[in-house]
């Protein structure tokens, strides 16, 4: 079974992924194959023909649409995000359980008056994804914090640190701009999706001010060797459809 693997700032589609160009109702989509994962179609969600798309303009209906018309039927997405929670540390893995969509004004839904769709989402990430990919991070001995929640800013700015407190008491133990709609549009599409967020800085007033272009580029770089392995492994239990 072929696994979605949606990467952006946290991991980087392999430089020698060969281009699947895929037009989608949504507009184009740019996925890519590679030998060395052969269960695998990535799509680079701030991809667009070359140019970066910021989080808010994102094509998520057109990725998610583009992997299901390819024959994905699990998806796991990596996210760089900020660390919110005193227990995490710039370079942690985070496998969150939960989501607060604080973005606004996105594509963020296939339904339709038409064509309405009331998703069940009390649990954003796939239970049983997530849980797959956890039990792949134990095997090939990737330490990964499991749980938490994921506060989907908005962005393309960073957070006041008073936003980043109300976060905290909402709730929210790490923050990303791109995890929302992405997850809501999986399940509307009923791909499984596990998260794996690789904390790139202290969010903001929780730590020194980040992340400079810099910083996350290092975090990644030391961060790259673990989570590869953990991809690997958390792709082969979705491919066999341990979730
Ligand atoms: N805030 C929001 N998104 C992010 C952050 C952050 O601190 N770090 C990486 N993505």
């Amino acid at each position: 079974m072929a696994v979605g693997l949606i990467g952006g700032t946290g991991f980087a589609v392999p430089a020698d992924a060969s281009p699947l160009p895929t037009e989608t109702p949504f507009g184009p989509v740019v996925l890519r194959k590679v030998a060395a994962w052969p269960d695998v179609l990535f799509v680079d969600r701030h991809d667009a023909a070359g140019a970066r798309l910021l989080p808010h303009e994102v094509n998520y209906r057109a990725n998610l649409w583009a992997l299901r018309e390819h024959g994905v039927r699990a998806v796991l997405a990596v996210y760089a995000v900020g660390g919110i929670a005193p227990a995490l540390q710039v370079g942690d893995l985070v496998l969150p359980r939960q989501i607060i969509d604080y973005t606004w004004g996105r594509e963020h839904t296939f339904a339709t008056g038409a064509c309405p769709r009331y998703i069940d989402f009390r649990d954003p990430f796939h239970p049983a994804a997530r849980q797959a990919v956890l039990r792949a991070a134990t095997a090939v001995n990737v330490a990964a914090h499991d749980g938490g929640v994921y506060g989907a800013t908005q962005g393309p700015r960073l957070e006041t640190a008073a936003e980043i407190d109300r976060l905290d008491r909402d709730g929210c133990t790490v923050v990303g701009m791109t995890a929302m709609p992405e997850a809501a549009l999986a399940r509307e599409l009923d791909l499984p999706m596990a998260g794996i967020c690789l904390v790139v800085n202290a969010a903001a007033g929780r730590g020194p001010p980040g992340p400079t272009a810099a910083g996350v580029g290092a975090v990644v770089a030391r961060a790259q060797a673990p989570l590869d392995r953990l991809l690997r492994a958390g792709v082969a239990a979705l491919a066999t459809g341990s979730a």
